[in-house]
């Protein structure tokens, strides 16, 4: 008789977005007049960029001429986006990522799960406390965890609190981990690191065996020119981290897919009888077995986030969204709130008034201005009492947002 992987049956409720999904949709059901903003799950409004677009009808082009046409393409990346992505993205900033270290995929979200298939089941892993689901639930999948608490907080794993008072910035853990997931720019806080805390968690774990799961997909967010856009512009990075980065949210890709992971071929870690392996091998063969690579199209278009134009359009979609964070934090403050966030970061973070819970609070927006925001339980126990606020979305539906809330709604 089949089996199941019994691990799933220690999640909690649904995933987070869909589980916000199905809420709304029961509001709009209920209330079909109801003029719902979605500021909830972190997808673009505004359209891909020129440039990429124009990459890819060229590509589809290509694709309908036999001397042009491609079937499968390299598992980890046609050699002139690999080639594009390390110039620009890791040597213009001083870091010493070769083309044939970066791995193209469709998502860096399901990279962030899928890295686990090449590590053992014994580790010890650590996240932040609150964190993007991402990594938990793939962990509790894979078996790494025992069975959740009533706060949702699963055995086995080591939560590093983040809140207010720590400026959401997770202190080094107490006792030694083997794997941690760093996110930077924060996501849902919109805490950002600086050099010297990012070197705090190298030299961790440099010190311990251990290694980061380093998640960029906000990197364009940064503003601060002072702020590493990188963990490889931390000296040592490269013999600790694994860094994620995607074209979701810098260029719009979130429905076309295309992102990309870095492991340095410097990068070891122990098998069973104590001596090193190389993670670059291991990453490569599971990738080159369970994946068959990134169309050529979408590819193309990647490449063209790399042009003079691309850069030029992906910079103004970004600060675009930035404009928004500026908006909807300048007008929670009028209305009393008070956010964090939204300054290197798509994402606003606060705490609910009156000291109600995440999704009382959820639900009490929904039902008084018809928004849709992320309660902060949804990314950990200790996201209790907070709430994100999105800024992916149009200028107009952001304006009315803040309206709404401005005269419909009492802190
Ligand atoms: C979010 O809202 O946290 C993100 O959109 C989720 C994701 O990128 O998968």
């Amino acid at each position: 008789m089949a089996t199941i992987n019994d691990n799933y049956l220690k999640l909690k409720a649904g995933y987070l977005f869909p589980e916000i999904a199905r809420r709304v949709r029961t509001f709009a059901d209920s209330n079909p007049d109801a003029k719902i903003i979605k500021l909830g799950i972190g997808d673009v409004t505004e359209p891909l960029p020129a440039a990429c677009r124009t990459a890819m009808i060229k590509a589809v082009e290509d694709m309908g001429d036999r001397s042009t046409f491609k079937g499968y393409g390299p598992e980890q990346g046609y050699d002139w986006l690999r080639e594009k992505i390390a110039t620009n993205d890791f040597q213009a900033r001083n870091c010493d990522i070769d083309a044939s270290e970066i791995f193209v995929s469709d998502g860096a979200k399901c990279d962030t799960g899928n890295i686990l298939d090449i590590f053992g089941k014994n580790n010890k892993i650590a996240v932040t406390d609150p964190v993007y689901p991402v990594y938990v639930d793939t962990n509790v999948m894979t078996g790494h965890t025992g069975e959740a608490n009533d706060q949702g907080e699963y055995e086995g794993l080591v939560y590093l609190p983040i809140n207010a008072e720590n400026q959401f910035i997770a202190d080094l853990p107490g006792e030694k981990v083997d794997i941690i997931y760093l996110c930077f720019p924060n996501n849902p806080t919109g805490a950002t690191a600086t050099q010297d805390y990012l070197k705090t968690w190298v030299d961790y774990a440099k010190a311990n065996g251990s290694i980061i799961f380093f998640d960029a997909a906000y990197e364009a967010f940064i503003t601060d020119d002072s702020l590493p856009h990188s963990i490889y512009e931390i000296d040592g990075a490269k013999d600790c981290a694994i860094e994620f980065r995607s074209f979701s949210k810098n260029a719009g890709f979130t429905g076309t897919r295309c992102a990309f992971t870095v492991v340095p071929k410097t990068l070891t870690a122990k098998r069973s009888d104590g001596s090193d392996v190389e993670l670059w091998k291991l990453w490569n063969r599971r990738q080159s077995t369970k994946f068959n690579g990134v169309s050529y199209i979408v590819q193309r278009g990647a490449e063209a986030v790399y042009s003079d134009e691309g850069k030029a359009q992906v910079k103004e979609l970004v600060n675009f969204y930035l404009e928004n964070a500026q908006i909807i934090c300048n007008e929670l403050k009028n209305a009393g709130f008070e956010p964090y966030g939204g300054v290197n970061a798509p994402y606003i973070w606060l705490k609910t008034p009156h000291n109600l819970s995440s999704w009382d609070f959820f639900d009490k927006l929904l039902q008084t201005t018809n928004i849709v925001g992320t309660p902060g339980s949804g990314f950990g126990a200790a996201g209790e009492g907070y709430f994100r606020i999105s800024a992916f979305n149009s200028r107009k539906n952001v304006e009315e947002a803040m309206k709404r809330i401005k005269t419909q709604f009492k802190v």
